[in-house]
């Protein structure tokens, strides 16, 4: 399938609704502690999209049962949220998607619940650097695959790996639109990016190995080594300078 291109006006409103998701982000984030559930954090996010005017984009996708994909320690990613209290020490995905006048935000932070050890803190530095770092290789004429490689690269060389079963993807007036963006790859090869293109980037790394196992309910993806994982996630639209963070004031 075809890559479809935004225009100028399309990427203003994907702006808008990712400042939705990164509002939520903020304050879901602000709520993190012990002894709050996931389901309690659900419910904030559902009240602040609906109150920003947007309409949650993953409630009801294929079936899934609430606002928030929450991913709790070895949860890699679609964590449903639950009545279990987070505790001190653990790692939070919180990943959130936005419908805002027909066009989709998505991105996705992980949390520290209190104090975390120095394992789980290298982990999210290293997941959240490797987003910034495949956000910075985005401008017109580089490499589908420039963004993988570089996730991989900086994952792999701090010991830790990437997870091939979930991708980034295009985003668009769906939440997921050709193509796929992997977290690993080779420097230079796939598509040429360009001006118009909305990429959402989300490393996905474990602190163990890649492996993935499934829950029962469908949904929930865990590290099969039982390690833990980190994910982080931002809408990127190529502009003609180079790339641009949707919902933030980020242009690198
Ligand atoms: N950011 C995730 C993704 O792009 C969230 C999808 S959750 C789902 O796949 F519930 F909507 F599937
Ligand atoms: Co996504």
């Amino acid at each position: 399938m075809a890559v479809i291109l935004k225009t100028p006006g399309e990427i203003e409103l994907m702006d808008r609704a990712n400042r939705i998701v990164h509002q939520v982000l903020d304050e879901v984030g602000a709520m993190i502690a012990p002894g709050v559930t996931s389901r309690e954090l659900d419910r904030l996010a559902e009240r602040v999209i609906r109150g920003a005017g947007g309409v949650p984009a993953f409630l009801n996708y294929r079936g899934y049962p609430a606002t928030l994909c929450i991913s709790v320690n070895d949860v890699i990613v679609h964590g449903i949220p639950c009545d279990v209290p987070l505790r001190e020490g653990e790692i939070v995905g919180i990943d959130c998607g936005v419908f805002y006048k027909g066009y989709c935000g998505d991105a996705a932070r992980t949390f520290a619940v209190g104090e975390v050890g120095p394992d789980a803190k290298r982990l999210l530095q290293v997941t959240e650097e490797a987003l910034r770092l495949a956000v910075a290789q985005v401008r017109p004429g580089a490499r589908l695959q420039d963004i993988g490689w570089t996730v991989q690269r900086h994952a792999e060389s701090h010991g830790f790996s990437v997870v091939r079963e979930f991708t980034g993807h295009g985003v668009g007036t769906s939440l997921h639109e050709d193509p796929q963006v992997p977290n690993f790859g080779s420097p230079g090869k796939g598509k040429k990016l360009q001006p118009g293109m909305v990429l959402a980037i989300e490393p996905m790394i474990n602190a163990g190995k890649c492996g993935v196992k499934m829950d029962a309910d469908g949904w929930t993806a865990r590290t099969e080594d039982g390690s833990l994982s980190a994910h982080f996630e931002y809408s990127v639209a190529v502009v003609p300078t180079g790339a641009r963070v949707l919902g933030t004031d980020r242009t690198i």
